[in-house]
This record gives structure tokens, C-alpha cells and sequence, in this order.
């Protein structure tokens, strides 16, 4: 007879994850639509953390010339932005007066004030200085956005990788900076399809009306489609793309 394995000296699946804490903290206690609501945002930071650890490493397998454990970082960052990005679809099955409801009890709050989707901006090379003095961070948010700005970035961490490939001529060197390059653009993509379809679904909602942190709502997150991630790499805006409306304003 085949025994089960001995767990008692094993952490239990609800320790690991340790799911106590995190259902205890976690948005998950209110009317449905309003857990859907806010469960929905914590899960989004949660990807957020999990993107900002793969650029980490990405950057590190750079520093150390390893440019396929940078790219087998970047590569998955696609499929992780389309998970963040199908939040917008659950979050469109809410009804205008249940959306209109829980905005009324928001305030000033605003994923605009998310530190982490912005130290995402920074440690790709998007510096835009003026998100450091935003209202509405703690100063721990505040510190650490201050840090990423001063950290080396993607961008910088490609273009040296490439410049000491060339510089070597190591066999297979264009082919592994090719590789690097595609997965940066591909991870710029999809995070442009993230700015599009949040800008579509803040039009669902919001209309002309602006957003709760005071920008002018949909217009703001439509512009922000114009932005790059690494605007050293791809000069903004992409090929290809209208050049019709600047991108530079934060309302
Ligand atoms: C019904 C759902 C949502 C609506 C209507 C909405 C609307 C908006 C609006 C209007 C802004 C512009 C800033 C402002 O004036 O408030 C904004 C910014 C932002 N929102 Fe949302 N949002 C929604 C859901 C989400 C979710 C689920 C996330 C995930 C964390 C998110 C993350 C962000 C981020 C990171 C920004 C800053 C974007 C930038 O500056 O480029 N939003 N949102």
C-alpha cells in the first residue's frame, strides 16, 4: 500500500501562502461589487510586485552578461501584463450606478498614486521626474520612488550589454542582443495595451468626467498610450504610430 507523505514536519499549503494574514488584510469582507472593486486593484499591485521582481532580474542577468536568464525574464512579462490587463474586463461588468457608488466613497484616491506602477516606469528607463512630488504617497512610497529614479535602469542596462557585446564580438552576440531588444519591445506592447484598454474602460465610466486624482480622466490614460517604457530605446512616439497629441502633460 502506497502512503500518503508524511506532512506533519511540512508546511501546510494555507502556511505557505500564509493565507490567514493575507484574507485577514486582504479586501475581501465588503458587498460583492466593492470586493470585486478593491480585491481587484490589490491583486493588480500584487502582478506589479511580481513584474518589478523580473526587471530586477532581468537588470542583474544584464550587469552579469547573461543575456538569456534577461531575456527568459522579459519574455514572460507579455503574459503577466495580459492577467493584469483582464482585471478591466471583470471590472466592466459593473454597473454605472454600483461604478458611481463606490467613486462616491473614494475621494481623492487614485491608481494614479500607485509607487509601484510607477517604480515600474523608472526602472525601465521612463523618468518622468514630476511623479516624484504626486500627492497622496507615504514617505515610504516616497523613498523608495526616489531610489528607483537614481538606480540604473533597463534601458541603460541593454544598451550596456550591447555596446560590451559589440565591443567583444562574441559569436552569437548580435543574436542575443536581437533577443533582448524584441522582448523589451514586446513588454512595451503590452504595457501600451494595458494603458488602452484602462484608458477604454475609464471612457465606460467616467466619460468626459475627470479621474478621482484630478487629471482629466479618460483623456489623461488616452494620452498616456503615447508614453514608452523605454523611451532611450524606442524614441517615443513607435514607429508606425500617430505622432497627433503630445504625451508630456500629468492632467
Ligand atoms: C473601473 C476601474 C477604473 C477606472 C474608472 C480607472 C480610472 C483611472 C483614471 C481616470 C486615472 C487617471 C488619474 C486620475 O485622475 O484619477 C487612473 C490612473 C491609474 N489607474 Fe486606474 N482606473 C480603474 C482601475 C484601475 C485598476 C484595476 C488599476 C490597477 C492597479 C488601476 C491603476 C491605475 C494606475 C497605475 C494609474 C496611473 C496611470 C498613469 O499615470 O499612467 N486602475 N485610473
Amino acid at each position: 500500500m502506497v502512503c500518503p507523505a508524511d506532512t506533519t514536519h511540512s508546511p501546510a499549503y494555507g502556511d505557505f501562502l500564509r493565507l490567514d494574514e493575507l484574507l485577514a488584510i486582504a479586501c475581501v469582507r465588503d458587498e460583492a461589487d466593492r470586493t470585486l472593486f478593491f480585491a481587484a486593484h490589490q491583486a493588480c499591485e500584487i502582478w506589479f510586485a511580481v513584474v518589478i521582481r523580473h526587471l530586477e532580474s532581468a537588470r542583474a542577468a544584464m550587469e552579469r552578461g547573461d543575456g538569456t536568464e534577461a531575456a527568459e525574464n522579459l519574455e514572460r512579462l507579455p503574459n503577466i501584463m495580459q492577467v493584469i490587463t483582464q482585471h478591466f474586463d471583470v471590472l466592466s461588468t459593473l454597473t454605472s450606478q454600483s461604478f458611481d457608488e463606490i467613486r462616491g466613497t473614494l475621494g481623492t484616491s487614485s491608481g494614479f498614486q500607485s509607487a509601484q506602477y510607477r517604480e515600474i516606469e523608472f526602472l525601465c528607463g521612463a523618468r518622468d521626474p514630476r511623479f516624484l512630488n504626486i500627492s497622496g504617497l507615504n514617505p515610504g512610497e516616497r523613498a523608495r520612488l526616489a531610489d528607483r529614479f537614481e538606480q540604473k535602469s533597463l534601458s541603460s542596462a541593454f544598451a550596456e550589454y550591447r555596446d560590451a557585446r559589440a565591443a567583444a564580438g562574441s559569436p552569437g552576440a548580435a543574436t542575443s542582443v536581437e533577443r533582448l531588444h524584441d522582448a523589451l519591445a514586446a513588454f512595451d506592447d503590452s504595457v501600451r495595451s494595458w494603458r488602452v484598454q484602462h484608458a477604454r474602460l475609464a471612457e465606460q465610466f467616467l466619460g468626459a468626467a475627470q479621474g478621482t486624482a484630478g487629471s482629466s480622466g479618460a483623456a489623461y490614460l488616452w494620452r498616456s498610450t503615447e508614453r514608452s517604457l523605454f523611451p532611450e530605446i524606442f524614441p517615443q512616439p513607435r514607429s508606425g504610430e500617430p505622432a497627433a497629441r503630445s504625451a508630456n502633460a500629468l492632467s
